[in-house]
């Protein structure tokens, strides 16, 4: 057995500049793991408390000083002495320190870091390759997973609060198809982009990248954004409904006030029906595959509406829905609301808890999309996250900027290591 015998935390900063927590796990052994979190900007409003400094002289606020505190002052010492491969435990132990339900005393982002790494010194220490334990701890939390490596979902153009551009709907995705092996899918989705690229600018449209590597391009709509993706890939060696998809991730919670949605594609704010209505129209023109948070996170029976109309077309997933939370996952699978969930560990802020939420998921026959967050570090976990809970897809970005890249090729090389049958 294996004990951890030292923690201790830092400041370091995310894609976006911010900073973030970074943590390093030592055992008894004298091995160590280092893991950093993500954070999210359309966070979720039932997510897990992210701790912020909101000391507007420092960082704008955006510090995490505290978090950092927390772990060397009471999370680390807390878990001094357990045995890392009691994965359920260690994580036990610090929900129960920080003693709120969402997290809010020590801060998600701290508990995590701390949680991520006893993971990895758990498969340094025992010189198993991560995703394989994580398999491991998957089938201990009950998911009856095989390891493989998920589908890529390209977040190709960037909109709402990730782009800098005007479009409302958040993400527009290239969704390779299932059957293509995983760098099959890479190269799909790398060549599409390049063509979408080219497609922006021949329109003039500013495409630079966003917060994710998508581009976020000035469009007069919504509905543009598809279109251009469409005629990107007709332009492309791949045809859509047989090797590529699109999907949306529209992130609604985002243009909804005072009970309508404000879109750009639409002169006067729609209700709840006209926004299905809408969806429609954009699905027979552009055959969607999946549709993510299409209605705000409240907005129960409408989300039961949607999915009545789309159970069987098309993947309907919850993001902020259900912010990897196993009582809101519970709810949306007895109102019947969707059939596929992000899963984005932060959002619920340890291991052992984000297991359990995939386990519910999967036990309702949905869906599992391993999510990153839009500000994001090189920390490639969720790779191996993804490829141990056999996750169908993975949701990292566009194939562009270091930290999405540098969870894509670890894709890579997972696949190259199944392939060579190495364990
Ligand atoms: P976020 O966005 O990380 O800013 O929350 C990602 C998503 O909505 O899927
Ligand atoms: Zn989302």
């Amino acid at each position: 057995m294996s004990k951890v015998s030292k923690v201790w935390s830092r400041q370091i900063l995310d894609s976006r500049g911010l900073p973030t927590v970074e943590t390093v796990v030592q055992l008894d052994t004298g091995h160590t793991a280092v893991a950093s979190v993500p954070a999210g900007t359309s966070t979720g409003t039932y997510e897990a408390v992210e701790l912020r400094d909101n000391d507007p002289a420092n960082y704008d606020g955006k510090g995490v000083s505290k978090a950092v505190a927390n772990v060397n002052e009471t999370l680390g010492p807390g878990i001094w002495g357990l045995d890392c491969t009691d994965q359920a435990t260690i994580d036990q132990r610090l929900i129960e320190l920080d003693g709120t339900k969402n997290k809010s005393k020590y801060g998600a982002n701290a508990i995590l870091s701390v949680s991520i790494a006893c993971t990895k010194c758990a498969a340094i220490v025992q010189n198993i390759p991560l995703y394989n334990w994580i398999n491991t701890l998957s089938k201990r939390a009950g998911v009856d997973a095989k390891v493989r490596v998920p589908t890529p979902v390209f977040n190709m153009i960037n909109g709402g609060l990730h782009g800098a551009g005007n479009l409302d709907f958040q993400e527009f995705h290239v969704i390779p198809a299932t059957s293509k092996t995983y760098s099959e899918a890479l190269k799909i989705g790398v060549e599409i982009y390049i063509k979408l690229g080219k497609n922006l600018e021949r329109r003039g449209a500013i495409h630079s990248v966003g917060d994710e590597g998508g581009y976020a391009p000035n469009l007069f709509t919504n509905a543009d954004a598809l279109e251009v993706i469409f005629e990107s890939i007709k332009e492309s060696n791949y045809q859509i409904g047989r090797d590529v998809f699109l999907g949306l991730d529209v992130a609604a919670s985002f243009f909804y006030k005072n009970g309508s949605y404000s879109i750009r594609d639409k002169s006067n704010p729609l209700n709840d029906d006209a926004l299905i209505d809408y969806y429609k129209y954009l699905n027979s023109q552009y055959h969607l595959s999946h549709i993510e948070d299409p209605l705000h996170e409240d907005s129960w029976e409408s989300w039961k509406k949607l999915y009545e109309a789309f159970k069987g077309q098309l993947t309907v997933v919850g993001d902020d829905l259900l912010v990897t939370n196993q009582e809101r996952v519970e709810k949306a699978i007895n109102e019947k609301a969707c059939d596929a969930i992000l899963v984005k560990p932060n959002q619920v802020g340890t291991v052992w808890e984000t297991l359990l939420v995939v386990k519910k998921a999967r036990d309702a026959g949905w869906k599992v999309i391993t999510s990153h967050r839009s500000g994001e570090t090189n920390d490639w976990f969720i790779a191996d996250f993804a490829s141990g809970t056999g996750s169908d897809f993975a949701k990292f970005g566009a194939p562009c900027r270091g930290e999405r890249v540098a969870k894509y090729n670890r894709l890579l090389s997972i696949e190259a290591e199944l392939a060579s049958g190495q364990k």
